[in-house]
């Protein structure tokens, strides 16, 4: 007995997340169509885009771990694990195979009822992101992507569509996935392919702008149509310090930071900050806005604040701001490890994530990924003893009850990728986050067979628990020994 259990509150929505074009591969069967992602060769931050699929080209989303075909068998191991719910993302282009069409694909909606039965058969809770660097390719190279105002009116007719079809299904929603992202990966995120240096900025806002409206006007419809539903926004949330304590380098990061905030800043609160107006005049940015759109960021704001933890960067006065949000990897910090992809490893930066986020808003928050990307080996005997991904999660979830106990009001939280998915990143199968194994590779080679890790059992331990096993440190370590 420690003083720190019975910390996670009784209702605690334990879980795991992916997302369509992670996972489900099946590009083009029941009538999809191309998203962004599907023309994407070797990830997201590290690769390139084509304009169209071509021929011969290697596209991860393609086959993925072809959870379409396999998702019973997947849904079968999570309930197993006992989570709670689960988040993945709808592929808009099953639905809308182009995203201007009138009128849905049937083939496509059926897909996610049968998912969603699937799930709620076993009492888990579906956690929906409505588009999740998922964008009709149709739409960018036709429309140019969220910069065109005319994506918010195909937007609202493909969330009208499924919150009608999923009312019965799905209580949790949030529109897009790391929307701050928009900095960093604008192709991913926005859609956009910017056209120059100089007016990336521009760009930035006002596709930001967008998806703004976008999001009030899927509030506004998701409580319409779906009475007691919540929906939120998503952020890319992992912390940044100050490289030094020289003010300089303080208010540096704070400048940085705020550059992300501001996404959350203006789909919680439901205005514009005073800091993006001094932003936009000294870029000379003009966000063009039509009447009525500040009244419904106004009225219509998310109902939580959900959010992505990896990692932790340290940011100093000179550094470039622009076009950054703290996705950066940024200088080293002598006191944290790192993964085998360098990501530092900060679990206390977590707790003060947490704090940070409920001081500031007060709305409930949602750890919709946390995550540790390692290299898996299948031994001799077939196991895969993934301690350092034990390790990883435990230390995570003590900071995390300590946030609970810091008074933060905290929904649930989704470990990223309980299953091996491809890496949004860079494309690869060989960064692995599951608590279940497949295998594929990089080259595509494998059977697709699920496989636990020693991690499966641990999780499976927690949730059980609701957490009271994390605290017995020895435990984890002769875990299954
Ligand atoms: C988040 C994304 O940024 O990070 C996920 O929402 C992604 O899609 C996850 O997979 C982990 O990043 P990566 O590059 O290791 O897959």
């Amino acid at each position: 007995m420690t003083t720190l259990e019975k910390r996670f509150p009784e209702n605690f929505l334990w879980g795991g997340a992916i997302a369509a074009n992670q996972a489900e591969g099946a590009w083009n069967v029941d009538g999809k169509g191309v998203s962004l992602s599907d023309v994407v060769r070797g990830g997201i931050v590290e690769g390139t885009a084509d304009e169209c699929v071509i021929e011969g080209r290697d596209y991860a989303s393609h086959e993925a771990i072809d959870f379409y075909h396999r998702y019973k068998e997947d849904i079968a191991l999570f309930a197993e694990m006992g989570m709670k719910c689960f988040r993945t993302s709808i592929a808009w282009t099953r639905i809308f195979p182009n995203g201007d069409e009138a009128a849905p694909n049937e083939k496509g909606l059926h897909f996610y009822d049968d998912l969603f039965d699937e799930l709620l058969k076993y009492g888990i809770e579906p956690v929906i992101t409505l588009s999740h660097y998922e964008t009709p390719l149709h739409l960018i190279n036709e429309y140019g992507g969220w910069a065109n105002r005319k994506l918010i009116g195909f937007f609202e007719n493909y969330c009208r569509v499924v919150f009608n079809r999923y009312k019965n299904k799905v209580k949790y929603w949030m529109t897009f996935n790391e929307i701050n992202n928009l900095h960093t990966i604008p192709y991913a995120a926005g859609a956009i392919r910017i056209s120059s240096e100089e007016t990336k900025l521009q760009e930035i806002y006002q596709t930001a702008h967008h998806l703004f409206i976008a999001s009030a006007i899927a509030t506004k419809l998701c409580h319409e149509i779906i009475p007691g539903a919540r929906m939120g926004c998503m952020l890319s949330l992992s912390i940044l310090y100050p490289n030094t304590c020289n003010p300089d380098d303080v208010f540096a990061a704070y400048e940085l930071r705020r550059r992300s905030l501001f996404f959350s800043d203006v789909m919680l609160r439901g205005y514009y900050p005073g800091y993006v107006k001094r932003i936009w005049k000294e870029y000379r940015i003009e966000v063009h806005m039509e009447a009525g759109d500040l009244e419904l960021m106004k009225e219509h704001t998310a109902d939580y604040l959900g959010f992505s933890y990896y990692r932790s960067t340290t940011f100093k006065a000179g550094m470039p701001i622009l076009g950054h949000t703290g996705g950066i990897m940024g200088l080293d910090n002598p006191y944290l490890d790192k993964t085998e992809w360098g990501w530092p490893i900060d679990a206390i930066g977590l707790r003060y994530v947490c704090n940070e986020l409920y001081d500031r808003y007060q709305k409930p928050l949602f750890i919709l990924e946390n995550g540790y990307g390692g290299h898996d080996e299948v031994d001799k005997n077939g196991n895969i003893n993934d301690d350092a991904r034990i390790n990883y999660l435990n230390l995570h979830l003590v900071e995390i009850a300590e946030a609970i106990e810091d008074g933060v009001d905290l929904i649930g939280y989704t470990w990223w990728g309980p299953i091996d998915i491809v890496s949004a990143g860079t494309g690869e199968m060989r960064k692995r986050y599951g608590f279940i194994y497949v295998d594929k590779d990089n080259e595509g080679n494998g059977t697709f067979e699920r496989r636990k890790k020693k991690s499966f059992d641990w999780y499976k331990k927690v949730i059980e628990t609701n957490g009271e096993v994390l605290f017995e440190k020895e435990e984890v370590a002769s875990f299954n020994e």
